[in-house]
């Protein structure tokens, strides 16, 4: 079988991330979440307080860190210079100023690097914003996930409750097209659909039916060859 590349972009919380993570499962391939090298970025610039706008001292910064994904069962690791972040990526400090450390040219030239050297043998489902735009333009299956607003925010919600965190869906609602905005206008790799991915809305799906939907996609290339 081939070892394809797949491609999953869209907007906060429409799913990529569970989808890919099944989906790479389900394919032994390896999963890329590509927003955890930029939350684990973010995470290192507030922790050597740098203000958010000292672009070349986060440029240069970034050339220095070392940021790796490792399987781990059904769990991505992530490490920022050898420490396990996996969990501290995900606070709200970090979900707040990750658009602008990510909309730095120099940050995303350093991941987009990493994450095609991950990607060269193929085998892989990474998921992100300009996955198959920039990072994987020739990518076999492009999927561009999306849900409605309120739909993400009621998801993410859940997700939030899960780990003792307690937040209104109104406030959920405006964060995540705040970041969406922020992701879609800036000017280096915004968030945009790929010309030939397929869109994928999961507003009415379950996680299986969107894992199943892409499978099917899979298949399609597997079968033709
Ligand atoms: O997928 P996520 O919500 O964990 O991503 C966090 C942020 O990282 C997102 O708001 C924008 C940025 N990001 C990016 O710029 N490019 C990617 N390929 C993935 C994420």
């Amino acid at each position: 079988l081939k070892k394809l590349v797949i491609a999953i972009d869209g907007p906060a919380a429409s799913g990529k991330s569970t989808t890919a993570r099944l989906l790479a499962k389900r394919l032994g391939y390896l999963y890329v979440d590509t927003g955890a090298m930029y939350r684990a970025m973010t995470l290192k610039v507030l922790q050597q307080k740098i203000p958010l706008d000292q672009t070349d001292q986060i440029s240069e910064l970034a050339r220095k860190t070392e940021i790796r994904l490792r399987q781990d069962n059904d769990d991505l690791k992530v490490f920022l210079d050898n420490q396990d972040v996996t969990g501290a990526i995900r606070s709200p400090a970090v979900t707040r100023s990750v658009s602008a450390v990510s909309m730095i040219p120099v940050v995303r030239e350093v991941m987009v690097r990493e994450q095609q050297q991950m990607g060269k043998e193929g085998g892989i489902v990474v998921e992100g914003r300009d996955i198959g735009t920039v990072v994987f333009p020739g990518a076999q299956v492009k999927i561009f996930m999306d849900a409605r607003v309120e739909e993400r925010a009621r998801r993410r919600q859940q997700e939030l409750k899960t780990q003792q965190v307690d937040v209104t869906l109104d406030e959920l609602v405006i964060e995540i097209q705040e970041r969406d905005r922020k992701d879609t206008h800036r000017t280096v790799s915004p968030l945009r659909r790929a010309d030939d991915a397929v869109v994928l809305d999961t507003s009415q799906l379950t996680i299986a039916q969107q894992v199943e939907a892409i499978y099917q996609e899979v298949q399609k290339l597997m079968v033709k060859g």
